[in-house]
């Protein structure tokens, strides 16, 4: 399979290493409006260049594309791909509005191309073994889940790129950004929400339109309930923290571990698995992720994020949003 890689800032070279990593996937192609960004990718890989989406649509050769660029772009690029007849893997968030969500959803549904969103922090080892228990019936009924995210993006994050701060262009700020993976595991464990309280608030970073701080309280329609709290402003960014409690067990996700939290002590039951992609560790999620989708598009039996996986979330960001008028 020929790829292109769409946007090669920050996120790219993730997936550049992971699909290095995949039998049959080439790294055919990198396609940036910007040349110089281009040029990092062909420093590693050896590739050809694009500078124009729409010709690189063109090309016949390339059977999947890997969409990396700001979030404003993500909709109209992801269905020209699929008209074009590639398949696509885009990258979070799936849209800056319902509408966009509702459009790609139906062109989605519509295309022989298939569309996987990256919600990679599904794919993490702990958040896998978390799965894995509750299927096996014993954990009881979910009773709360706790997220807190402890992250820093400062005014000079902001001042990087023209597209980030503002809402014509990223669509919001920490939610859309940081936040929106450990909203999804919220989802992910908690299921359907019934209602939601919350707030968002610009209270730290200066030049910036858009939340730098997120409150909220899920009720979950099995019951539970769902304490989010999220901020932009700290010193570092910390690793997630969650709590899972149910009634006959309680889990941590915390310093990218999974706790089991007994009254005898505290057991760790997996580890995150971290990896170095230029200067900066991830976690292997994207990695997990993309060769899942790799053997879906091979024929091989397996499964992949789509785009009614990422609704949920999407549909609470929107929600959020909406609900604080977008004046924080
Ligand atoms: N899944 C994750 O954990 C994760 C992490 C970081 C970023 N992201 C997502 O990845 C996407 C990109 O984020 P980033 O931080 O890498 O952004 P970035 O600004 O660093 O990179 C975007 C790239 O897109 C290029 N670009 C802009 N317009 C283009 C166009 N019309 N055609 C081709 N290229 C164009 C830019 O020149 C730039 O190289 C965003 O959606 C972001 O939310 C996801």
């Amino acid at each position: 399979m020929n790829i292109c890689i769409v946007g090669y800032g920050a996120v790219a070279p993730v997936h550049a290493n992971a699909i290095k990593n995949i039998k049959g996937a080439h790294l055919y192609a990198v396609c940036d409006i910007n040349n110089d960004h281009a040029k990092k990718c062909t420093e590693t890989y050896d590739c050809i260049i694009y500078n124009d989406f729409d010709e690189m649509l063109k090309d016949d050769n390339i059977d999947v594309v890997h969409i990396c660029t700001p979030h404003h772009l993500h909709k109209d690029m992801a269905i020209k791909a699929l008209n074009s007849g590639k398949n696509v893997v885009l990258e979070k968030p799936v849209g800056i509005s319902e509408n966009e969500l509702k459009e790609l959803t139906e062109c989605a549904d519509n295309s022989k191309g298939k569309l996987c969103i990256v919600l990679q922090n599904r794919k993490n080892n702990c958040v896998k073994e978390l799965k894995s228990i509750i299927a096996k019936g014993e954990t009881g009924k979910l009773k709360g889940i706790i997220a807190n995210l402890f992250w820093r993006r400062d005014e000079a994050y902001y001042l990087q790129d023209a597209w980030r701060g503002k809402w014509g262009t990223e669509g919001g700020g920490l939610l859309i950004n940081q936040a929106l993976h450990i909203m999804d595991l919220m989802l992910y464990f908690g299921g359907e929400i019934e209602s939601v309280k919350s707030d968002i608030k610009h209270w730290q970073i200066e030049n910036i339109e858009v939340e730098d701080n997120a409150q909220a309280v899920l009720s979950f329609k099995n019951g539970a309930k769902g304490i989010f709290n999220a901020t932009n402003c700290y010193v570092k960014d910390e690793p997630f923290y969650m709590e899972f409690l149910f009634e006959n067990a309680h889990y941590r996700y915390a310093d990218n571990r999974l706790y089991e939290i007994t009254q005898d002590g505290i057991n760790v039951l997996a580890v995150d698995d971290m990896v170095k992609v230029g200067k900066s560790y991830w976690g292997n999620g994207h990695s997990q992720l993309i060769k899942n989708f790799y053997n879906v598009l091979d024929g091989k039996e397996g499964e992949y994020t789509n785009i009614h996986d990422a609704a949920p979330v999407m549909n609470l960001l929107f929600t959020i949003y909406t609900k604080a008028d977008r004046k924080c």
